[in-house]
């Protein structure tokens, strides 16, 4: 067994040269997403894992960096979410628009809304978690641009619209943008929304350009990628039908993805209730405890370390490892024999006490029958994804005081069935 404590750290993967502009190349940077991956590591292990053509699939796809890099790098990608708002924004980065068309479009678009007539009130009839959020004139003004975006005749482009739109919520909401959970921030100042859905849509528009060069000079414009709503504990998919995994898990009560989109989630109409669509997610805090046993010996050890000391999480560990074994034996059941599951993760821990997710899913994987052919232990660079939390476990940059390093390293597994 590989002793992922020792384990030295392997500067090669910790890609700290690389700027924060180059992680939003191409679509990479349409929408912010947490967790989400830098495109480097992906487009390594999939020249390192796969050939051109192969099939190449992240079952929990979140905003598809996994898809665009296997579309870039001429690879079947396959992205599976549970969200979908996950999948509206992949479906936005994997479709490279004609750049003329596109800003004639844009164009239209502008001008629809300029001369938009319906000024009603619609924040009369808002959702109430949306009024929540919202200033009444700023929820008309970006329902104003919304009905406009739905006017937009050709579905590629009106999903381009969508995605800018989504991005933008936050920023035109009270939502307090340093935290990772839902926090108002009475005091925030918020610029108009046009001049803000503006400002993304040329920043989108230019990126489309380069993305759309990218393709057509690596002639994989027509790339066949695919773009599922699913659940990556019972897959649709065929047995043995895979080339290549990789994908990162949710971690457990780290981010709570129902809560943190539920922005675009309640305005895209995609639920009038979040609790529905919480179940469905992994890694969520939940009161009951499964009575399935876990396979893996350090996640019983785990999960009785927080019976002592906080029942609650207990439980939701405790699910969450059981969540985490059927998706393994899933993720075993459609790849290729001899072929691999990169799987990007990192522990962490509450009250002091460890939750050590690297051990509880080589064991996983070791007892469904993958052989762990390496680990690599990789430096999180603090400039693209701050590893710090404060006391009320805010994200916060280095320089706070109260600061508590929770993920300062991350580990990629490689396993091969
Ligand atoms: C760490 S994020 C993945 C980010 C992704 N690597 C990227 O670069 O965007 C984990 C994702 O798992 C998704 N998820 C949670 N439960 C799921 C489930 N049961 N099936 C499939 N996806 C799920 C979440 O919606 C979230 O998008």
């Amino acid at each position: 067994m590989i002793n992922v404590q020792t384990l030295k750290v392997d500067e090669s993967w910790s890609f700290a040269e690389v700027k924060r502009s180059e992680t939003m190349y191409a679509s990479h940077g349409y929408h912010k997403y947490p967790a989400k991956f830098i495109p480097q590591i992906v487009q390594r292990l999939m020249r390192q894992y796969s050939v051109p053509g192969d099939v190449v699939l992240d079952p929990f796809g979140g905003c598809g960096t996994t898809l665009i890099e296997s579309k870039i790098n001429g690879r079947i990608g396959i992205s599976i979410d549970v969200n979908r708002v996950a999948g509206l924004i992949t479906k936005a980065k994997m479709n490279a628009i004609c750049p003329k068309l596109l800003g004639y479009s844009n164009k239209e678009l502008l001008k629809r809304i300029k001369s938009y007539k319906d000024r009603k009130n619609y924040y009369r009839q808002a959702h109430l978690r949306l009024k929540y959020w919202f200033k009444w004139h700023h929820y008309n003004k970006l329902q104003l641009i919304y009905n406009c975006i739905r006017q937009e005749k050709n579905s590629i482009i009106q999903n381009f619209y969508l995605c800018c739109f989504s991005n933008i919520l936050k920023n035109c909401s009270i939502w307090y943008s340093k935290s990772i959970k839902p926090m108002r921030d009475l005091e925030k100042k918020i610029e108009q929304p046009l001049v803000v859905f503006k400002r993304h849509l040329n920043y989108m528009t230019k990126m489309n350009e380069q993305y759309f060069r990218l393709l057509n000079s690596k002639g994989n414009i027509f790339e066949n990628c695919k773009v599922l709503k699913g659940d990556a504990r019972n897959l649709n998919l065929k047995n043995n039908s895979i080339d290549l995994i990789i994908t990162s898990p949710p971690y457990v009560t780290s981010y709570e993805y129902a809560d943190l989109h539920q922005l675009s989630t309640l305005w895209f109409g995609y639920t009038d209730d979040l609790t529905k669509i919480k179940k469905s997610f992994i890694g969520t805090s939940s009161r009951l405890r499964s009575r399935k046993n876990i396979s893996s010996e350090m996640a019983n050890q785990t999960v009785k370390a927080f019976l002592k000391k906080q029942k609650k999480l207990a439980k939701s560990i405790g699910n969450y490892y059981v969540d985490l074994e059927k998706c393994f034996r899933e993720i075993h059941r459609i790849l290729r024999t001899n072929k691999y599951l990169c799987l990007i993760l990192g522990d962490t821990e509450y009250s002091k006490i460890k939750v050590p997710n690297t051990k509880v899913s080589i064991q996983i994987m070791q007892s469904i029958g993958f052989t762990v052919e390496s680990v690599i232990k990789r430096r999180l660079s603090s400039k693209i994804f701050t590893p710090f939390r404060d006391k009320m476990g805010r994200f916060t940059d280095s320089s706070h005081n109260s600061k508590r390093n929770i993920y300062q390293y991350e580990y990629i597994v490689i396993a091969k069935k």
